[in-house]
C-alpha cells in the first residue's frame, strides 16, 4: 500500500512517521489505529505477514490509508535490519517508536485458569500467585524467549531505528509498553530492587547482569530463594529491565521523549482474555506519550494515562 503522508495529515499535525511493534492484533493494533486517525503515518510490524497484512487491510477499509505494513519479529536481527532498510529508503526519520510487542513467558493450562475464577483484584495484587502455580508454568525456554522478545527486543529493534529518531525535528516519543508486574516494590530480592531503582548508577550492563543472574536462578531452581517474583517470574523481570532500559536511554537522549507505560488490564491474548479493560482504553496511555508535547517528562513511568512510582 502505498504511503501518501500529504493526503492524510489533519489540519493541525505535522507529517509524522511512527512504528508500533507487534501491531496485528492486541493493544498494539489499536495504537496504530488511534495514530493513524490522527494523521499519523504508520508502519504497522508485525512477525507474521499474514496477520500483519490482514491488520493493515482492516485498517484500510475503515478508511485509514496512512497506514503500511513491514515485517518485524524483534527477535530476529536479520529481520530488524530489513525494517531499518525500509524506513531508510522510504521514510530517512522517524518521529515515534511504540515498543508494544510482547509475550507472557509462560506455559497456562487455560481451561485450569479460567475455572480457578479469580478476580482481577487477587490477580493484580498478586494474592493469587500461590493459587495459580498449578495452572502457569515458568519453563526455561520460555523464560529466555520472553526476555528476548521483551527486553532485549525493545533493545535491539531501538537502537537499530535510533539513527533515524534522532533525526526527528522536535524529539522523538519512544513509548515502551511495560506492565505493573514490573513495578519494584513487586520484587522481593532488596538487592535487586535497589539496583533496578537506582538510576544515578544504572547501566544498560548492570540491568543486563540482572536478567543473566534470573536466568541462572531459574535454572538452578532458585527463584524463590532469591527473592524473584513469582508470579510470571520471567515477564515481571522483562518488565522491571525494561524500565529501567528507558531510563537508561532517556539520560543518554536528553532531547528525545522516552518513557514507558502499563497500558492498564486489558482483555487480549496475552493475558488468556482475563483482562477487563477494552484494546481502545489500553491504548490510551501509550497513545497518549506518542503525542507528548514538548518538554514533557522523559525517563518516566505511567500506570495508564497517570504518572507514576517505578
Ligand atoms: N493486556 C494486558 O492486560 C497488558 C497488561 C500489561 C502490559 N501489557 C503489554 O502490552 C503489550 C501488548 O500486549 P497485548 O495485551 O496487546 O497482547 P497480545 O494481543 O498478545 O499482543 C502481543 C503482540 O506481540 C506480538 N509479538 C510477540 N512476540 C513477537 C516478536 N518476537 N516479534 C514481533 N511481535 C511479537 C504478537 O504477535 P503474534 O500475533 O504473532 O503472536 C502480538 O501482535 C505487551 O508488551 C504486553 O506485555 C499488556
Amino acid at each position: 500500500m502505498e504511503v501518501n503522508c500529504e493526503t492524510t495529515l489533519t489540519a493541525n499535525m505535522s507529517c509524522k512517521y511512527a512504528i508500533v511493534t507487534g501491531a496485528n492484533k492486541g493493544i498494539g493494533f489499536e495504537v496504530v489505529r488511534q495514530l493513524a486517525s490522527k494523521g499519523v503515518t504508520v508502519i504497522l510490524t508485525a512477525r507474521n505477514e499474514m496477520r500483519g497484512i490482514a491488520a493493515v487491510s482492516s485498517l484500510f477499509e475503515s478508511g485509514l490509508t496512512n497506514v503500511v505494513f513491514h515485517q518485524l519479529d524483534v527477535c530476529d536481527p536479520a529481520s530488524v535490519e530489513c525494517l531499518v532498510k525500509f524506513v531508510k529508503t522510504q521514510f530517512g526519520t522517524l518521529d515515534i517508536l511504540v515498543n508494544n510487542a510482547g509475550v507472557s513467558g509462560v506455559v497456562v493450562n487455560e481451561e485450569g485458569l479460567r475455572a480457578l475464577n479469580i478476580d482481577p483484584v487477587s490477580w493484580l495484587s498478586g494474592e493469587a500467585t500461590n493459587i495459580v502455580q498449578g495452572v502457569i508454568q515458568q519453563t526455561y525456554r520460555n523464560a529466555e524467549v520472553c526476555l528476548d522478545t521483551n527486553y532485549y527486543g525493545v533493545k535491539r529493534v531501538t537502537e537499530a531505528l535510533l539513527p533515524f529518531l534522532r533525526l526527528s525535528p522536535s524529539g522523538a516519543r519512544i513509548v515502551n509498553v511495560s506492565s505493573l508486574r514490573s513495578e519494584l516494590k513487586r520484587i522481593p530480592n532488596e538487592e535487586t530492587r535497589k539496583e533496578l531503582g537506582r538510576i544515578e548508577s544504572l547501566t544498560e550492563a548492570k540491568i543486563d547482569g540482572i536478567v543473566e543472574w534470573f536466568l541462572r536462578d531459574l535454572k538452578q531452581g532458585k527463584l524463590e530463594a532469591n527473592g524473584w517474583s513469582i508470579m510470571l517470574p520471567a515477564y515481571s523481570i522483562s518488565k522491571a529491565s525494561l524500565n529501567a532500559y528507558t531510563r537508561v536511554l532517556a539520560k543518554t537522549y536528553p532531547k528525545m521523549y522516552i518513557n514507558c507505560v502499563h497500558p492498564g488490564y486489558v482483555n487480549t491474548d496475552i493475558n488468556w482474555h482475563t483482562g477487563t479493560m477494552l484494546v481502545k482504553e489500553g491504548a490510551r496511555g501509550p497513545v497518549m506519550l506518542a503525542f507528548l508535547p514538548d518538554g514533557g517528562p522523559s525517563g518516566s513511568y505511567f500506570d495508564q494515562t497517570n504518572l507514576a512510582e517505578f
